[in-house]
């Protein structure tokens, strides 16, 4: 939705993936504190999301949704002060039914506008909207209420629709929010990570500035795939223009997480100033893909993916498949080796891809000397 956020897919941190229910103050806090210490927030990860069970089990007498006394003592308000003492944005979190999906606190279906303007006093920048214990209405009407009611707050808020791409999400839900989830949950997998990417490629028409699909917030330190499997994660949602919403604890993260997060070349392909989505452009043997997808200046990014468990494999991204011109030489840069390829390439570029890797490079249009 053009409400002038957006222009890039949203960077940050969200409690759901490590801390599911088990938030609390402190634990956003230190979060933020670490944002800044670890340079993820230089990076650009500036929203700092808190998902579900933030409120309290019931709305107040007067009918207003209050944060947890137990879990957040002062207040949302504070915690927004907090992350925007540091330069970041604070995210909320909650449903178009009448309960969020953990079932622990109220939901905003009846109460848009009062929430919406709840939301906005505490000096929200960030709305994740869910889909759980919802009434008999279809979401095309319960979505775009709360987009009015947060449009109706004078303060820019970002809507992140979380309705799991049923409805065909992408086709309406693109005039009304900034993101859009095209997928069910993603849970710390290999095949989870895949098939979520897969269905939010299905729409990738539908993304551009203002407006992104979502295959879900990051797994990427949560220890359950290898680090090679989470250099793929990371590729996959740099190149399909993804929303990179950190899901680990990154208080305690190791260096190599780190490093995989905040790799500022990846980063510039995701906030690409051109905002087209990368897409699956070829497929063969079941298990080799090539994705690709135009960048500002000419550019091109190209993603050589090996979904397979064993053995290493050439793929080739041909200019074809690609959309570079038959004639066009390029410069490769490999973006995770952060090296230049020696020599130019025309018409293909071939590499080795080890099993359940990828190898990502920008390409670069030479300009022949006269
Ligand atoms: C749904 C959403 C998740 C998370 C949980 C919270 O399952 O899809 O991303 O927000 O609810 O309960």
């Amino acid at each position: 939705v053009q409400n002038g956020l957006g222009r890039t897919p949203q960077m940050g941190w969200s409690s759901w993936n490590h801390f599911g229910c088990n938030i609390n103050e402190m634990t956003i806090r230190t979060t933020v504190d670490a944002l800044s210490s670890t340079g993820l927030a230089k990076a650009g990860y500036n929203y700092v999301n808190i998902d579900d069970c933030w409120a309290n089990n019931q709305r107040t007498k007067e009918g207003y949704m209050a944060a947890d006394p137990n879990k957040f003592p002062s207040g949302i308000k504070a915690i927004a002060d907090y992350v925007h003492s540091k330069g970041l944005k604070l995210g909320l979190y909650s449903s178009a039914g009448t309960r969020t999906c953990s079932n622990t606190m109220p939901g905003s279906l009846g109460y848009e506008d009062i929430d919406a303007k709840t939301f906005a006093s505490w000096g929200a920048d960030y709305l994740k909207y869910d889909n759980c214990f919802r009434d008999g209405s279809t979401e095309t009407v319960r979505f775009p209420r709360m987009a009015s009611s947060l449009r109706k707050t004078g303060r820019p808020i970002f809507y992140s629709i979380c309705e799991w791409g049923m409805m065909k999400v992408a086709t309406w839900g693109s005039r009304y929010g900034n993101s859009w989830r095209t997928a069910g949950d993603i849970k710390d997998t290999w095949d989870s990570m895949l098939s979520n990417i897969d269905s939010n490629d299905e729409y990738a028409g539908y993304a551009r500035p203002g407006g992104w699909n979502d295959p879900d917030m990051l797994e990427v330190g949560n220890g359950g795939m290898s680090n090679g499997e989470y250099v793929v994660h990371v590729s996959l949602w740099a190149i399909a223009k993804a929303p990179l919403i950190i899901g680990c604890d990154i208080r305690i993260i190791s260096k190599e997480t780190l490093e995989i997060l905040s790799n500022p070349e990846v980063i510039a392909i995701n906030q690409d100033r051109l905002g087209v989505q990368g897409k699956k452009v070829r497929k063969y043997d079941g298990e080799i893909e090539v994705w690709a997808g135009p960048l500002s200046q000419q550019r091109t990014a190209v993603l050589l993916l090996n979904r397979g468990a064993t053995g290493s494999r050439p793929i080739t991204a041909a200019w074809g498949d690609i959309g570079v011109g038959p004639s066009v030489a390029v410069e490769a840069r490999d973006v995770w080796k952060h090296e230049t390829a020696p020599g130019r390439f025309t018409g293909g570029l071939t590499a080795d891809v080890a099993p359940h890797s990828c190898k990502l490079f920008v390409l670069t249009p030479v300009v022949r000397q006269r």
